[in-house]
């Protein structure tokens, strides 16, 4: 569906993008993930950014990487530690090309160089076939409350290539 955009290119987060990447995580939870979350769980989640200096904090103390298209942010994920990807959001406008696979591919290469053996992730039911195909395995369902809504969410876990962690034996 609609004209195929340039290819994406990465680049590191920096303090000034936190107003746009909070867009792109409301307008992802709000147009994408409505088949599996209801309005009031959408809200809740797509509250985590109200604080805007708090997200910014969050996004500067992870390796956050952003996708951009023609210089402009559409996409972006996080690193926490070295071995758990915390965030993951693409803007709707610019889902099904790729973004968010060239964003995963590269957390895994950064964890791998971090020493990880395996990423952990707490995916959202919208986005568990995504991370199925690229070989993420679910280890366990989780509920959590976020600003008095429970929702549902499934940890996956993926045992990173060997020769990706330096001195990793498994
Ligand atoms: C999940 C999400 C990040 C995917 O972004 P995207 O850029 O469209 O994903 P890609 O284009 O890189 O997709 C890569 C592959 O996954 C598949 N895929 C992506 N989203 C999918 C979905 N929701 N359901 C099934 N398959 C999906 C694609 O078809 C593609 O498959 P292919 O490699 O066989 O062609 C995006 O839909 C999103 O931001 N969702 C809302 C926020 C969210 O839930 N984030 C995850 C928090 S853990």
């Amino acid at each position: 569906m609609g004209q195929a955009l340039p290819k994406p290119a990465l680049r590191p987060y920096l303090p000034a993008d936190t107003a746009v990447l909070a867009e792109i995580f409301v307008a992802a939870i709000e147009q994408l993930t409505g088949d599996d979350y209801s309005e009031a769980q959408q809200q809740a989640w797509a509250s985590a950014v109200d604080d805007e200096d708090k997200f910014g904090a969050r996004l500067a103390g992870q390796l956050t990487l952003i996708a951009t298209q023609q210089n402009a942010p559409v996409g972006f994920a996080s690193l926490k530690g070295a071995d758990h990807i915390d965030l993951l959001y693409v803007h709707p406008g610019a889902v099904g090309q790729g973004v968010a696979k060239l964003l995963i591919d590269a957390l895994e290469k950064l964890a791998g160089a971090r020493g990880a053996i395996k990423l952990t992730v707490d995916v959202s039911d919208n986005a568990a076939e995504f991370f199925a195909k690229r070989g993420y395995v679910a280890t366990q369902r989780n509920t959590v409350t976020l600003n008095g809504e429970w929702l549902a969410n499934t940890t996956m876990q993926k045992t990173l290539a060997a020769g990706a962690a330096p001195g990793a034996s498994s």
